[in-house]
């Protein structure tokens, strides 16, 4: 007896398992009701007095061997099954954090929205231009200083090619390709050579405004703009426009809103003056129509035009222009809300 215990405990010390199955058919083998140890177990009523304790203490320790050695090999294939069951090899490396939309193309989608809802349509041109598109076709005289080195940016080797300094071009581009009715907003980026500060950059963002048909006033002008300047800034909004000039408009406005921050009352935003600029706007002149091949004794037609940097600054209230460009994700993931 003692004899077999002993060659069973050698047997159990080297005990291995390929997989669970195996595994499985080493505990029949050894610990099951029908198994080997409980084989050795029935027989030890047999077993002389004299070689009882010796027989029992070695029988036991056989026993626990057993149990020990079959738990840990199960344990070890437990493990194998959990890694397995909580590795999603289809799951990316990193976690993805969603994105969150440009405030400047949060606030030009809705200036696009309240246009488009009063049946304006999307026009776009090149933002490398030539000198026709954005200032011949626009009256600027040969002598204008905005054609001046200050403001515009020249390609090298080609005086006559620019980027646009400002969406005014589009309009040429529309006009020289349809007749009136023409009702379009031309969304872009426009460049100038300036110094960068908290209030100027080399590039920004512009929308335009045209509408040509027969009978359009500057009263159609008027109402439009109240329209969208209520929509954007709130229902209580009021404007007013001043006297301005621009080469392309005849006569030309700058356009206020009220401060939406006093209500009108004056604050240190609106400089106590209650009003705020916010675009420049006109009836198209009619040197402008002809030189694009429309004319001017038929049709009338007026045209405004937004900085996009300049509403999403009083509409968020960002002082410092060189965060849109910088990239900031602390900066940009503030407009989570209004995507
Ligand atoms: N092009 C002007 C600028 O860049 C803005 C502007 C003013 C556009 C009046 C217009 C307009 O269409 O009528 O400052």
């Amino acid at each position: 007896m003692l004899a077999k215990i002993e060659q069973l405990l050698q047997e159990v010390k080297g005990l291995t398992a390929q997989n669970p199955e195996e595994l499985e058919a080493l505990r029949i083998k050894y610990l099951s009701k029908k198994g080997a140890i409980n084989a050795l177990m029935a027989d030890f009523r047999n077993v002389p007095a004299e070689q009882k304790k010796e027989v029992g203490m070695k029988l036991n320790e056989l026993k626990n061997l057993a149990q020990e050695r079959i738990a840990t090999l199960k344990e070890a294939f437990d493990n194998q099954d959990n890694g397995a069951a909580e590795l999603d090899l289809t799951r990316t490396a990193y976690p993805v954090n969603l994105g969150t939309r440009h405030p400047l193309t949060i606030v030009r989608n809705e200036i696009i929205d309240i246009f488009s809802r009063m049946g304006f349509t999307i026009a776009d041109g090149p933002e490398v231009e030539d000198d026709w598109h954005v200032f011949s076709s626009m009256n600027f005289a040969e002598d204008h200083p905005a054609r001046d080195m200050q403001d515009t940016f020249f390609i090298e080797s080609h005086p006559d090619i620019i980027l646009r300094t400002h969406t005014s071009s589009v309009q040429s581009r529309v006009m020289e390709v349809s007749q009136p009715p023409i009702r379009v907003i031309c969304p872009g980026r426009v460049y100038r050579n300036e110094a960068i500060s908290y209030r100027a950059h080399c590039f920004f963002h512009q929308v335009e405004g045209l509408y040509i048909d027969k009978n359009v006033s500057f009263t159609d002008l008027k109402q439009v703009l109240l329209q969208f300047a209520q929509e954007m800034f709130g229902p209580e909004t009021k404007i007013r426009l001043r006297p301005s000039y621009f080469p392309f408009t005849e006569p030309s406005a700058e356009m206020d809103i009220s401060c939406d921050i006093c209500g009108g009352e004056g604050c240190p935003f609106c400089k106590y003056t209650g009003w705020v600029e916010i675009l420049g706007c006109g009836m198209v002149d009619p040197a402008v129509l002809e030189a694009n091949g429309i004319d001017s004794k038929v049709y009338t037609g007026y045209a405004f035009g937004m900085g996009v940097e300049r509403i999403t600054n009083l509409k968020y209230k960002v002082k410092d222009l060189r965060m849109f460009s910088e990239n900031d994700t602390r900066f940009l993931e503030e407009f989570e809300s209004a995507n």
